[in-house]
């Protein structure tokens, strides 16, 4: 009987196959059938394996046992070929019903070759580099058998003090969108079916960059309205995209942890948007629920999890020990449960898993191929942002003979990877000063003196012998910066300044009045006031990865020119976090001349200086605004016009307007359009992101540019809680960054 069961199961499973290869609807209806099929045959026990997700623990021969009895549905953490058919032949060959597993692995911006951290991505504000570097990323992660990504994650992060906005897309709901879906793009190719392409995860699902104090796993407290206008759109914009799955996150937000919110995984997630993939618990969150206070045991924590809507336990073990007895009390149905494997199995059945376990080994390695390096490299290149270019200090002159390269980022080439490399290799990485006695040895003499030998380093010892070597050249390259482990999951900080003597470096080094470029290589937008000052120029690269040196040094010496712009806001101090551009106004907008502190008489009276939302010590506005980036050369925006000024819901606008380059270098700007709705029946963001592209411009050229903005995308959810479209009047700017444009306005009418 144990044998018939499994050959039919196999015929059906070869049919489902077939189906998987059409996109055809009617063919996937046959998949929907094999799945039933395949359901019908499970006994409740094997349901719940499916259910259940293990890091590997390493014995292949205890893992093999569990998965022979159908306990396990997915295994996270094995990366090697040989490893992943051994495990994949117990499930395919050995079990009941012959089910494939799904192999998972936090593949984040890279496997193998690292590409710049998301957040240095979305700085590139190319949807293509962050497609191509989820397209690397999964032909190298697939060529061992992971057929399963933990990415993108594509949180709202608007505070630099929690640590994993290295991994986001950066403040804006607009860009978040746009990047997390050329990522889903990226990691599942054309065909989920095709060996080398990864299921996608949406994740954290949701508002887990809103982390109360910017402090990892906090609280956060999102009303509705805000969710849906700020903190939903780039998950909804990823599920349209076709992401194969999504993972809850660690915060309760106002009271509920997401990995018990029914209302964000069923009611928005499955009934608005139509998801019909894997809901995955974030590690162990099931279990954590009991630690938030919010089931009392295991078993309660599993009841919760699977009736708000979470498919499979990543890890904590609690759908195991306890859903059987679950059902049988009658506190989770059938029904949930069979639900929840239909998710799991359709996207085994969409990977092509049961038609193709197994990985081939033995293959020519695909890792650091010369394509997926210059793919790194040129994401590495479009992602730094130059933030300071006094006196056309960059690119580095004929005239400048000696350079005295120093900062612990200099050659640091394990943190210039960045948070989530745990495939990456240092040893392939280039560093900056690789990069420049390779490519510009011959150009110039090269002076290395780190001064400080890790970022947190706080011994003085070094300086002295920096600012020396300092003395000896014509210029000065500092790489300072952040370690990896700086930022990352876990990994918040209280205050943003530059760890150990870094300040202390720069100030030195500035002392001898050299032109001094700095470059800085983190996680975050760091709090930097002191150290623009004190350099004649500045480059921003967020954790560059692989390519990161020959990238820097190329910029650095004109090879390529900037073209990076700001994806978060760069705040002046700390204590002005949390900063972005798209806030809502105050009744009391900050005040241009504000009284500073120092100028305050004593004993002044209450109001004598103004009351305005702003800081007392503290200009309000921030050191780099979001979108900002210079290049070498000088870009004007002129004659905007709009097709029409006064429109209907149903119209779409036709923004035109010139861009020049007038500059003398072949340079790519970032340009922008914002909106506001200036009165609705809420208050709205003073600026919204609506569209950007990158132009290339030869000097002298000009360009008639034009966006196309369809009104219904102005929606947002009213008083009402409805998604429309208010009219009204509406500012629009186009240009370079969100703190400055031309200007114009139209109005829309019913
Ligand atoms: C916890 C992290 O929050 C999540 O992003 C990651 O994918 C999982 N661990 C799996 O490693």
């Amino acid at each position: 009987m144990k044998q018939l069961i499994k050959t039919f199961s196999a015929c059906l499973l070869s049919v489902a196959l077939f189906s998987c290869n059409q996109a055809d609807k009617g063919i996937d209806n046959r998949t929907e059938n094999s799945i039933e099929s395949l359901l019908s045959q499970m006994t409740l026990e094997e349901k719940i394996g499916q259910m259940n997700q293990i890091s590997s623990f390493g014995n292949l021969e205890e893992m093999g046992k569990q998965i022979k009895k159908g306990e396990i549905g997915s295994i996270l953490n094995e990366v090697e070929a040989s490893r992943v058919n051994a495990l994949q032949r117990v499930a395919v060959e050995e079990s009941r019903l012959g089910i494939p597993l799904l192999i998972a692995r936090d593949v984040i911006h890279g496997f193998k070759t690292i590409f710049p951290i998301p957040l240095g991505q979305a700085a590139t504000f190319n949807p293509q580099i962050a497609e191509d570097g989820a397209r690397v990323a999964a032909i190298e992660a697939s060529s061992v058998g992971i057929r399963w990504t933990f990415a993108p994650m594509i949180d709202i992060s608007r505070d630099p003090r929690w640590g994993r906005i290295a991994e986001s897309c950066g403040e804006d709901t607009y860009l978040t969108s746009v990047m997390g879906a050329a990522m889903v793009k990226g990691f599942q190719g054309d065909s989920l079916n095709h060996p080398a392409s990864l299921a996608a995860c949406a994740k954290h699902f949701v508002a887990y960059g809103a982390s109360e104090g910017g402090r990892d796993y906090n609280s956060t407290n999102i009303p509705e309205r805000q969710l849906r206008n700020v903190y939903l759109p780039p998950f909804e914009a990823a599920a349209r995209q076709g992401a194969a799955t999504f993972m809850t996150s660690f915060n309760d937000n106002d009271g509920v942890p997401s990995t018990g919110n029914k209302f964000i995984l069923k009611d928005v997630l499955r009934d608005e948007w139509g998801f019909d993939g894997i809901v995955v618990s974030d590690w162990a969150s099931v279990g954590e629920m009991i630690s938030h206070g919010f089931a009392k045991d295991a078993a309660e924590a599993a009841m919760k999890a699977t009736n708000a809507g979470v498919d499979m336990d990543m890890v904590s073990n609690a759908y195991l020990t306890s859903l059987k007895q679950l059902i049988e009390n009658g506190k989770v149905s059938q029904s949930t449960i069979d639900n929840a494997v239909r998710h799991i199995l359709r996207i085994k059945f969409r990977l092509g898993l049961f038609d193709n376990p197994y990985v081939k080994e033995n293959q020519p390695s695909v890792f650091y191929t010369p394509d997926h390096l210059a793919k790194a490299k040129e994401a590495a290149l479009q992602s730094v942002i130059l933030l300071k270019n006094d006196n056309k200090t960059l690119p580095l002159k004929e005239n400048i003979k000696t350079i005295a390269v120093v900062g612990p980022m200099a050659d640091a080439p394990h943190d210039q990877l960045g948070t989530w490399i745990f495939d990456g290799e240092k040893a392939h990485t280039q560093t900056p000063l690789m990069a420049l006695r390779e490519h510009y040895g011959n150009r110039v003499r090269i002076i290395y003196e780190p001064g400080l030998t890790y970022s947190r380093d706080k011994s003085p010892a070094g300086i002295a012998r920096a600012v020396n070597a300092a003395r000896g050249a014509d210029a000065i390259l500092a790489f300072i910066g952040e370690e990896a482990i700086l930022s990352g999951e876990a990994h918040s900080l209280a205050e943003i300044n530059l760890q150990g003597a870094q300040a202390e470096l720069i100030s030195a080094l500035s002392k001898t009045g050299k032109p001094l470029v700095t470059t800085i290589m983190a996680g975050r937008q760091l709090a930097i006031q002191e150290t623009v000052k004190q350099s004649s120029a500045l480059l921003y690269a967020f954790h560059p990865g692989t390519m990161g040196g020959p990238a820097i040094a190329d910029l650095l010496f004109g090879e390529a020119v900037p073209s990076g712009k700001t994806p978060v806001t760069f705040p002046k101090i700390t204590g002005q976090i949390p900063l972005f551009y798209s806030h809502n106004n105050t009744g009391r907008p900050p005040h241009a001349t504000q009284t500073p502190l120092d100028s305050i008489p004593l004993e002044a009276g209450q109001t004598s200086a103004g009351a305005f939302s702003s800081y007392m010590d503290v200009d309000h506005r921030p050191l780099f605004p979001f979108g900002y980036g210079l290049s070498y050369t000088t870009f004007e925006y002129s004659n905007l016009q709009l097709s029409s000024t006064d429109v209907k819901k149903e119209d779409v606008i036709t923004i035109t307007f010139n861009l020049k380059n007038t500059g003398e270098y072949e340079a790519t700007e970032v340009a922008q359009l914002y909106v506001q709705d200036i009165y609705a029946s809420v208050t709205r963001p003073v600026k919204e992101l609506k569209r950007f592209q990158r132009f290339t411009l030869k000097p002298g050229e000009s360009k008639n540019v034009s966006f196309n903005l369809p009104v219904q995308e102005l929606a947002f959810w009213n008083i009402d809680m409805k998604k429309v479209v208010e009219p009204g009047d509406f500012n629009l700017w186009v240009g370079t960054d969100s703190g400055q444009g031309l200007s114009s306005g139209f109005k829309v009418t019913d």
